[in-house]
């Protein structure tokens, strides 16, 4: 029998992956530590906010979106290639579509001073995230 403090920690893990939290999301378990921060931050609201248009896998689905496809087993459809145009420009891949273009430099009357002709998301973010897609081969 396990000591009561190991009972406990396996509850906690277990209701924080209930409660959705994406370090504990099945698919980013075990992963490359790149790939579990490309998770961390491709839910985060403050940095990726991906879930705003698409359902991450190991979080509850009412609280995602449903603009986008689900991202379960994206990557079994599209390679590593596939996977980085997305992340860089997805107007390359799908002209007119509605999800960001986090690599290229943002410009327009509406982008603050601050980070003018600076990308979405920064490349090294770009690329945990990518590693991350490249880990949900469940579909
Ligand atoms: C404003 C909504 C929106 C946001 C935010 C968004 N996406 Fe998307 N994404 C889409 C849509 C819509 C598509 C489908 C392409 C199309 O037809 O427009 C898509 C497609 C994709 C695909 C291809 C899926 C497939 O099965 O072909 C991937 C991968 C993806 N997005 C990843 C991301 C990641 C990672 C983020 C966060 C960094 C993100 N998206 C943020 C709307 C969004």
């Amino acid at each position: 029998m396990k000591p009561r403090g190991a009972r406990r920690a396996t509850f906690l893990a277990a209701a924080l992956s209930f409660s959705g939290a994406a370090w504990s999301a099945p698919d980013a378990q075990g992963a490359p530590p790149l790939a579990q921060q490309g998770a961390r931050w491709a839910a985060d609201p403050a940095v990726g906010d991906c879930g705003i248009c698409h359902h991450l896998p190991g979080h509850d689905p009412r609280d995602q979106g449903t603009v986008g496809p689900a991202l379960a087993g994206v990557g079994l459809r599209l390679n590593e290639d596939a996977l980085r145009a997305l992340l860089t420009d997805a107007r390359s891949v799908h002209p007119g579509t509605v999800m960001p273009a986090y690599g290229r430099p943002a410009t327009g009357p509406r982008v603050p001073p601050a980070l003018r002709g600076k990308p979405l998301l920064p490349e090294h973010v770009r690329e945990a995230i990518l590693a991350w897609l490249t880990t949900l081969r469940h579909g």
